[in-house]
């Protein structure tokens, strides 16, 4: 192992030949009886006992990828190239299958998944002989659960990401993974099309293997692995079908023994200044709204301290500039051929907005890898000083409705943006009713019928971790059909649920406590006013505190659905886990690091 003083950072260099932890499970010197049962059985598919033997590290492929989880199942692919990468550099690899997470088809929401899946990879991690692994990532949640696992287990690991899906068109427009979903929805809804044109119409904008192509969730999170310095410089936007991303596995697996040998470890990469550049690379991609709660997550593994209000204080003022869907016009193979992050990286330590000396999986520093990396293509990466839009982080929200909610702010409209968070002199909060929601079909059937004018607030409840379970991805909400005919494109939304990252919804999300944990949210009616102060970053309840008091007294249980789980883990999940201003992150694993 390398001997290192505090803040002293490991390089590349070759130590004397390492003794890895395999080795208590195949050095036949240390417990023979113990290691012929261990090795025995690793026989029986080909493997040699001179391999087991040999005093090479042993890599583990967590394979994500799978016919359940079509956006990483590339992955089956471009482990052979991981493999290969492995085997050229001295290692042994061992492929082993990942709890499935496909955010689109799992019901009630894949969100359940993350912690699962991160549960049973720190078992395999801790449990086996591994010295090192590659973290096979892509869709959403498969990203943070390899990554929190990671940095509980705190062994060599770096993340391969699938890559995301070529561009698709629809009628001739660019078609964005989960944006195209939306524009058939409303062409349906106007009768342009009928339900079998609508399925193809939003087909369109799947035409390859990979993730999202938009910068959804998954996008995000593996440009925010790269930021963290957890991935090859460069690696996170390739496309899923490009000769690029079968070559980058090879080097990733190359590389991941070459972390072995130095033992680099998640915690040397992962400190407080890797997530802060996270922080500030996510503004200026206008990544999604869940990469908070991941990120967060990542962070209590880590042991790392982070806050919510980290968001606003480091990434607020930080300008977009990526243009690409939901919050710009392109998609990722536009944005790979830009320079992907390196270039938008480039700009920021330009400006002095990032720790340039934060190690990275590849042994050299953040600074090393992105300096002059900046874009040739300004229409998708735009210089700092000539940004998108300016001021494009989330900002963080407190109040009597809630302590904690966040609000991306690149997807608010020009007047939303002008009335409520960049004219000081008229800090006039915007003060209006509000219509309650208890979900997403209470919300479908009451929608047309709810008084709801231009000023009214749609607040949607009970879908936190606890009350859906696992959070779910509809805190935005259209307007009626009577005020999208006046014109009216959207109203102010809060909830404590999530939205989609491939939304542009202009939402209060993350409302912690929620409803079903004893937040205010659970005893607000409807046509209570509600105020929101952008500015001030406040949401209130301008109703007496007697009377919420009151309320709370009258039906302690107001607001709530019945938690009734329908498996076992739904159960643990909401008896175990947090709120989403704490990553939502299973109160007992953070202990473990
Ligand atoms: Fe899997 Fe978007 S749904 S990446
Ligand atoms: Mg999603």
């Amino acid at each position: 192992a390398l001997h290192l003083s505090k803040g002293q950072k490991p390089r590349t260099q070759k130590t004397a030949k390492p003794k890895y932890r395999s080795s208590a499970w195949f050095d036949a010197r240390d417990d023979p009886e113990m290691n012929a049962n261990y090795i025995e059985r690793y026989l029986n598919y080909g493997l040699t006992r001179e391999e087991l033997q040999s005093g090479k590290p042993m890599i583990g492929i967590v394979q994500t990828g799978s016919d359940l989880s079509p956006c990483n199942r590339h992955h089956i692919e471009l482990a052979k190239r991981v493999r290969e990468g492995i085997r050229t550099a001295g290692g042994i690899a061992f492929e082993f299958p990942l709890h499935p997470i496909q955010e689109t088809s799992r019901r009630p929401t894949a969100a359940l998944d993350r912690n699962l899946a991160y549960l049973t990879l720190v078992e395999v991690l801790t449990g086996y002989f591994l010295d090192g692994v590659v973290l096979l990532t892509g869709c959403d949640k498969t990203t943070p659960a390899c990554l929190m696992a990671a940095a509980t287990v705190n062994m060599p690991a770096i993340c391969l990401n699938v890559g995301p899906m070529l561009n698709g068109r629809s009628r001739g427009e660019l078609a964005g993974s989960g944006t195209i979903v939306w524009k058939g929805r409303e062409l349906r809804l106007k009768g342009a099309i009928d339900e079998h044109e609508m399925i193809d119409y939003i087909s369109q904008g799947t035409p390859s293997v990979g993730h999202c192509n938009t910068m959804g969730t998954a996008s995000t999170m593996n440009a925010l692995a790269e930021a963290l310095g957890m991935a090859l410089p460069g690696s996170a936007a390739i496309p899923a079908a490009y000769r690029y991303r079968s070559q980058c596995a090879y080097e990733t697996g190359k590389r991941i023994v070459e972390m072995a040998e130095e033992d680099l470890k998640p915690s040397d990469i992962m400190t407080r200044d890797a997530f802060e550049n996270a922080i500030v690379a996510n503004a200026a991609i206008g990544g999604s709204s869940n990469a908070a709660i991941h990120i967060n997550a990542i962070a209590k593994h880590m042991g790392v301290d982070l806050s919510m209000e980290d968001w606003d204080r480091y990434g607020y003022h930080i300008p977009l500039l990526v243009n690409v869907m939901p919050s710009g016009e392109y998609l990722c193979e536009e944005y790979y051929r830009a320079g992907g992050l390196p270039a938008v990286m480039a700009e920021l330590l330009d400006q002095g907005k990032l720790h340039g000396d934060a190690l990275t999986a590849n042994g050299k520093t953040v600074a090393e890898n992105v300096r002059d990396k900046h874009s040739w293509d300004r229409r998708v990466i735009r210089p700092y000083q000539d940004p998108l839009m300016y001021d494009a982080g989330f900002v963080h929200l407190t109040g009597n409705l809630f302590d904690s909610a966040i609000m991306k702010t690149c997807c608010i409209s020009e007047s939303f943006r002008k009335r409520f968070l960049s004219n000081p002199k008229d800090p006039d909060a915007f003060a209006g009713p509000v219509a309650v929601f208890d979900g997403p079909e209470d919300y479908h059937e009451r929608l047309a019928t709810a008084p709801i004018d231009d000023r009214t607030i749609l607040v949607m409840r009970n879908v936190g971790p606890l009350g859906y379970p696992g959070a779910a991805e509809v805190v935005n909400m259209c307007p009626p059909g009577h005020l999208l005919q006046k014109g009216v494109g959207g109203l102010f939304c809060i909830g404590d649920g999530r939205q989609s990252g491939t939304s542009g919804s202009p939402s209060i999300l993350h409302a912690s406590p929620e409803a079903a944990a004893g937040g205010n949210l659970a005893v607000l009616r409807d046509g209570d006013q509600l105020r929101i102060d952008l500015l001030k970053r406040r949401v209130d309840i301008l109703v007496h505190e007697a009377e919420l008091a009151r309320r709370w007294k009258e039906s302690p249980g107001a607001g709530y659905l019945e938690l009734e789980s329908a498996t076992p883990w739904q159960e643990i999940f909401r008896q175990e886990t947090g709120q989403l201003s704490s990553g939502m992150v299973l109160h007992k694993a953070t202990k473990y690091q």
